[in-house]
């Protein structure tokens, strides 16, 4: 039986910063707005032709670098993303050509904010059960090229950002105990549709999966139901955190370090005084990157290394909620 470490994190963010005030330029919102709100005051969009694997090789060689083994030790890639390169293939098999990775298997997998919380707790089963020793698992996206940039757009478009995540997993014995302790993972469909874009896909009542009909309603916009996604979101990372706590027998304060996702910093700090977890426990990076969906866990792990908070030996909790809705969290020793 073998578990499951973190051997090596990496991130890349594309060089466009686009700030609140550059917003203001383009539709109507203000600085003070966007910041009292979420708490975000800039963004980095790819620019030109970059697309999600292009961010995602970045952050994956990174995280290569950071590990003990080289790019050929990888048994398997573990994409999670929302905007993919293309409708398909998935971003992992582009990934996959792009390290020069010959076949190893290269999963998708689609499960919003969310996401690289689920691609932990699938990295963690492939290992522990013997199946493969290192997988490479990528959170990352590039939302701006599908929001609606105009102030018809402005309640979804000013918070989220481009960027990408990797993280080395890799298998070590069962008696490590820097290794992924446990995961949580939920999902509630009947509220699919408070956050979604719904075109172009096959659920559509028309003919055809892209018309200008949808192109002119927006269809093919995300759409939020800002409120009920905020309430949902508060309540179910306290939950996740809660779950992760009692399934380990672990009281708050043994916990050094919590990531929860990036979508509003309200709502994390929301999260975080209702669990009476003191401020210097949580890291928070939307301020500069918006809600990077996927990549926000990784990226967050990254800059939290960086910066010298995230240490080894620390203990670790994760919580994410996302469309679908989807929510989750993981519990590991760094
Ligand atoms: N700039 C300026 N005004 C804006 C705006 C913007 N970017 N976006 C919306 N507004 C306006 C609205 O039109 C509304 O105007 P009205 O009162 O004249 O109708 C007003 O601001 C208030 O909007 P409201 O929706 O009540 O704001 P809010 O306090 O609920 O905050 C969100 C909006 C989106 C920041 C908040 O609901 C939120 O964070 N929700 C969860 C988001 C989330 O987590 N998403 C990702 C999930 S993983």
């Amino acid at each position: 039986m073998f578990r499951t470490k973190i051997n090596g994190i990496g991130r890349h963010l594309p060089d466009n910063i686009v700030t609140n005030y550059d917003l203001e330029k383009i539709m109507d919102t203000t600085h003070d707005w966007i910041v009292q709100r979420t708490g975000i005051e800039q963004r980095h969009w790819v620019k030109n032709r970059e697309g999600t694997s292009d961010l995602a090789v970045i952050a994956a060689k990174q995280a290569i670098e950071n590990s003990s083994i080289e790019a050929k030790d990888i048994d398997m890639i573990i994409f999670a993303t929302i905007t993919p390169d293309y409708f398909f293939p998935g971003s992992g098999c582009l990934l996959q050509e792009k390290l020069g990775l010959d076949t190893i298997p290269a999963m998708d997998i689609k499960q919003q904010c969310t996401g690289f919380v689920y691609g932990m707790a699938t990295a963690d089963q492939f290992i522990r059960s013997g199946m493969y020793k290192n997988i490479l698992l990528i959170g990352a996206e590039v939302h701006s090229k599908a929001l609606d940039k105009t102030t018809r757009g402005r309640d979804i478009s000013v918070l989220f950002g481009d960027g990408a995540g990797a993280m080395i997993l890799s298998a070590t014995n069962k008696d490590d105990p820097t290794c992924i302790l446990s995961s949580h993972l939920h999902s509630e469909g009947k509220f699919a549709k408070e956050l979604w874009t719904e075109a172009p896909g096959m659920g559509m009542d028309d003919e055809e999966f892209m018309s200008y009909d949808i192109l002119e309603q927006g269809k093919h916009r995300p759409y939020m139901n800002g409120k009920r996604v905020y309430v949902h979101a508060i309540k179910r990372m306290c939950e996740g955190i809660i779950e992760s706590l009692e399934f380990n027998k672990l009281k708050l304060e043994d916990i050094d370090l919590f990531f929860f996702h990036q979508a509003n910093l309200r709502i994390n700090t929301a999260v975080a005084e209702k669990l009476n977890i003191p401020e210097e426990k949580v890291f928070n990076t939307i301020q500069k990157y918006g809600n990077t969906t996927a990549a926000t866990i990784p990226i967050g792990m990254h800059d939290a290394i960086e910066a010298g908070v995230l240490k080894p030996g620390m203990l670790v909790a994760t919580s994410a909620f996302g469309s679908g809705f989807t929510w989750g969290s993981s519990l590991f020793r760094y």
